[in-house]
């Protein structure tokens, strides 16, 4: 873990491996004697991520990093906000700069010059440069491990009380989702999730209940049970309880926590199958969202449920055509065994639904359908209005890219079933949408919104702005800000 110091002092006084400072047209945005003689003689760049390194000299630093802010190719505004009209403060971009600035970087202590207008600004900056200097090390590359000493210089007339606390519990929470999802899935399946969920809540206030394969099916949890059914390694429902003292609003969150998809019998091809430990990032987000809130002590009472299992083609494996009961009473037909993000997630939207709740939001891998229509960046928020409008606008303070997208009650006729109430798989044209029609189905007439993250939660590309390569961490920010505006 990082420590983390925020500080008035003058940047270039405090020793650190790294000093980072922004460059802009108009300059360094610190006094740093002789600086702008060394940006002409490298010809330094201030385009918006561009890195120069220099040495310290000048400072107590040993290098120098000048990370350019002219431009803005990485905002998440710029793909959500542009059209919606909501006014945000770009909050996005501080976490690019610094993460662009500390990755690949071997420093272990960094100082932090950014130019900070507003506390969120300071705390985005704080994240990125913990995210940047991730690095997954269970099973090697220990030599790389990340960031130990994070120091952050604010102006004096800049409140940050609280803010490395809160930096600390946002990228700790981030680096929870990334070290869940990078795990391999030979490590990581029901069981073994179940057993990290345990000892990460155990000396938290949230209350686990563990349902596993005999409550499950005492349960009538179909959805859970049928898709668990092709793998040795048998399902899980995992709930998780935040009951602070004093509030007034529960949410309910979903997770998706497919530990491997390999499309059943309706088997996946190779390439598609060589990302698919990560088809349990929604389980891993909705657990490390309740950490976080029950870190930061937010007076809103979170049910989480993490529905946990491994989609193999084993055999007792769901057959296309195998009718399933799910919970709530609604028979499913299952035409596409590679369609069975939506069966487990059914059920826990069913549990929820059940309950005295004032918001369900589920989030999941759940379409290449998502990427198709919306690019790898930016996730589909789907739901009734209300909510689903609510979670655009905390991605947009949050800086992460989230749209709105409908829910035409048409597509409907394609998940309809000669022999039962619906099928699990219908037309390809929107195709995340007629996921987002079925799940639907199971939240009677609940506030809701579904999330999917099938693109921006994995990163198959090169790493980009705060984004790692893999597990990115991506709407942790977002649903943190949903539950504490609910506060
Ligand atoms: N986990 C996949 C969706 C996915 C694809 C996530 C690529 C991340 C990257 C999901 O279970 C799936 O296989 N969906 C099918 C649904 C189809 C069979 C109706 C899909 O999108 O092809
Ligand atoms: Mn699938
Ligand atoms: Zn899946």
């Amino acid at each position: 873990m990082t420590n983390i110091q925020i500080t008035n002092a003058d940047p270039t006084a405090i020793e650190a491996d790294l000093l980072v400072a922004h460059l802009s047209k108009d300059g360094v945005n610190i006094d740093i004697e002789g600086v702008s003689d060394a940006v002409a003689a490298v010809d330094a760049k201030a385009k918006f991520g561009s890195k120069t390194l220099l040495p310290g000299t000048g400072t107590k630093a040993r290098t120098i990093a000048l990370i350019g802010t002219e431009g803005d190719e990485l905002l998440a505004r710029r793909a959500v906000s542009l059209s919606n009209g909501i006014e945000m403060e770009g909050t996005g971009r501080d976490r690019h700069l610094a993460a662009i600035a500390t990755r690949g970087s071997k420093a272990k202590s960094i100082v932090l010059a950014g130019t900070f207008e507003t506390f969120e600004q300071v705390v985005q900056s704080g994240v990125g440069a913990i995210l940047g200097s991730y690095k997954f090390t269970k099973y090697g590359h220990e030599d790389e491990a990340g960031l130990d000493e994070l120091v952050i210089c604010v102006p004096e007339t800049l409140s940050a009380d609280g803010a490395a606390e809160r930096i600390s519990v946002l990228a700790d929470s981030m680096i929870t989702i990334m070290n869940l999802v990078n795990r391999a899935p030979n490590d990581l399946y029901p069981e073994s999730f179940t057993n990290f969920t345990r000892e990460v809540v155990a000396d938290l206030p949230i209350d686990m209940d563990v349902w596993d394969e005999a409550k499950l099916e005492a349960e009538n949890c179909g959805g859970i049970l049928n898709v668990g059914r092709g793998s040795k390694r048998g399902p899980r429902l995992v709930k998780l309880s935040y009951a602070p003292e004093g509030a007034s609003t529960t949410i309910s969150l979903i997770g998706k926590g497919i530990t491997f998809d390999s499309g059943g019998l309706s088997l996946k091809p190779p390439k598609s199958m060589e990302t698919m430990k990560s088809d349990m990032t929604g389980a891993a987000t909705v657990l490390a969202t309740t950490l976080a809130l029950a870190k930061l002590g937010v007076k809103v009472r979170v049910d989480a449920y993490m529905a946990l299992a491994e989609n193999m083609p084993g055999g007792g494996a769901q057959r296309p055509s195998d009718v399933i009961m799910m919970r709530g009473g609604k028979s499913v037909e299952v035409l596409n065994t590679d369609a069975e993000g939506r069966l487990v997630m059914a059920d826990a939207l069913a549990l929820a639904a059940e309950t005295d709740t004032d918001a369900i939001v589920d989030i999941a891998t759940l379409t290449g359908a998502q990427m198709v229509g919306l690019g790898a960046r930016t996730a589909g928020v789907m739901g009734t209005a209300d909510v689903r409008d609510a979670i655009v606008e905390s991605a947009d303070r949050s800086g992460e890219a989230m749209w709105a997208a409908p829910l035409p009650s048409y597509l409907l006729e394609s998940i309809e079933s000669d022999v039962a109430d619906l099928a699990n798989s219908g037309t390809r044209w929107g195709g995340m949408l007629v996921a987002g029609v079925f799940l639907q189905e199971f939240v009677g007439d609940k506030a809701w919104a579904h999330i999917d993250i099938a693109g921006p939660s994995f990163n198959d590309g090169k790493p980009w702005g705060a984004n790692n390569k893999g597990a990115t961490g991506m709407s942790l920010l977002t649903l943190v800000n949903w539950a504490e505006s609910l506060a």
